[in-house]
């Protein structure tokens, strides 16, 4: 019964979907876990890119059971627009599920978001503005409505209804906005319910019998490790849990189900939105890191913060997630530097800690302490074997190992398929 959960380690955009797509060519699940359409994965097969944000990267690879599970939010009307692109692109949507427990995220879910983000000012999160915070507010206040509910439209219409006039309230009374038309958004949402009513399913039973069977199932997780909302950079954070734990809760399988823990990192470190960021480089590295790296958010098209490789990240997503082993993703971005940083511990209140910060500081306090290692100027882009790689390429990596305490299976080199050295299967096999 192999279960691996592929993890983000840093603050999401870490190239999980594209390693997912890879490992998907071997099993036959994938399961999403969290998020909603704040994701972005960029899949590239045969030079064209396809974005995915609702449905598991597994989608791109014929056969594979593709699950969107219970700790998921839904927003329909991107889901089938999505799925329609996907089956443009020649993907079989046969093999899709949807949890029937997954909570809708609906249209004034997005339009709070919105006024939310507004009215915090300076103080804004900087969140991708899909509605993502008010869909698990709803749901942990027991508001929410549920896929499953959409199978059932006339007692999902009385729910919606009744919901959607206490959003009304609140967008006129406390944010001086016009009411949402509840009656148009209703005929909207009849028939995305009608062509979304085949996927709903009991997803963890499926979860459960395929790795009963010795089905290979993989667990998804988007965002990352200091986007997750309990162990993240709060209140900077996600609404969900991406770390390792989210996978067990998002999807109904059982924790002892879980064989391994693959953690994906970038060879350097990037962030969207607002937030703390120790190596953050606003400076001629920032600037080669956003150009070579193409450094901008699937979802949102902003450009995203970039900086140095930051281990005390490294080590604390390691250790709250269980990594069994790392994907080193970008390497190839980093040609070109003369010389490299790494971040190994922080200066934090007089003290240096090679940990997260001591209680009473925040990661906005800490400032990084490096150290240095040479760069190099071959590109990387054809390499395929790891003894390929130039010296300095492999002791940057080694030297990621080392301080990790992990090693790095697989290492990317571009964004292809084939870009891409595999050093042992995640696996363990
Ligand atoms: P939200 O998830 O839209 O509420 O945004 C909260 C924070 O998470 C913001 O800083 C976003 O930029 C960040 N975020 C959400 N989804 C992603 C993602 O897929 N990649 C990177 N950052 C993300």
């Amino acid at each position: 019964m192999p279960g691996l959960i592929v993890v983000g380690a840093q603050w999401g955009d870490e190239g999980k979907g594209r390693i997912v797509d890879l490992l998907a060519a071997d099993v036959q699940m994938v399961v999403r876990y969290q998020g909603g359409n704040n994701a972005g994965h960029t899949v590239v097969r045969e030079g064209r890119a396809v974005r995915l944000h609702q449905v598991p990267s597994g989608i791109m690879r014929p056969g594979v059971l593709c699950v969107i599970g219970n700790g998921t939010v839904v927003e329909p009307f991107s889901l089938l627009e999505e799925m329609d692109e996907l089956a443009g692109f020649g993907c079989d949507l046969e093999v899709l599920r949807i949890s029937r427990a997954a909570h809708l995220l609906l249209p004034y879910h997005q339009v709070l978001d919105q006024v939310q983000e507004t009215s915090r000012g300076t103080q804004a999160l900087g969140t991708t503005g899909r509605g993502i915070g008010p869909a698990y507010t709803d749901k942990a206040a027991r508001v929410g409505i549920r896929v499953e509910e959409m199978l059932h439209f006339d007692t999902f219409a009385r729910h919606f209804r009744a919901v959607a006039q206490e959003k009304n309230r609140l967008l006129v009374a406390l944010y001086d906005q016009p009411p949402l038309d509840i009656e148009a958004m209703l005929e909207r949402l009849r028939p995305a319910a009608e062509r979304l009513a085949p996927y709903i399913a009991d997803t963890s039973l499926l979860v459960h019998q395929a790795l009963r069977r010795g089905d290979r199932v993989l667990f998804e997780g988007a965002q990352g490790t200091l986007l997750d909302i309990d162990h993240g950079t709060y209140p900077f954070v996600t609404s969900s849990n991406p770390t390792a734990g989210g996978a067990c809760v998002g999807t109904g399988m059982a924790p002892a189900e879980v064989t391994g823990v693959l953690g994906i990192a970038k060879a350097y470190t990037t962030r969207v939105g607002s937030g703390p960021f120790p190596t953050e480089c606003r400076d001629d590295v920032g600037e080669h890191l956003v150009r070579e790296g193409v450094e901008y958010g699937a979802t949102t098209g902003r450009r995203r913060r970039c900086g140095w490789l930051d281990v005390v990240l490294l080590r604390y997503a390691a250790r709250l997630n269980g990594f069994t082993s790392l994907a080193v993703t970008k390497l190839d971005v980093l040609t070109g530097l003369p010389h490299l940083r790494i971040c190994t511990a922080y200066r934090c209140g007089g003290m240096v800690t090679e940990e997260w910060p001591p209680v009473g500081y925040d990661l906005a306090d800490c400032e990084p302490v490096y150290e240095e290692w040479p760069g190099w100027s071959e590109s990387l882009r054809e390499v395929r074997r790891w003894e390929d790689l130039p010296e300095a390429a492999r002791r940057y990596v080694e030297r990621m190992e080392a301080l990790v305490g992990l090693p790095a299976h697989l290492v990317s080199v571009g964004p292809e398929r084939e870009q891409l050295i595999v050093r042992r299967s995640p696996w363990g096999t």
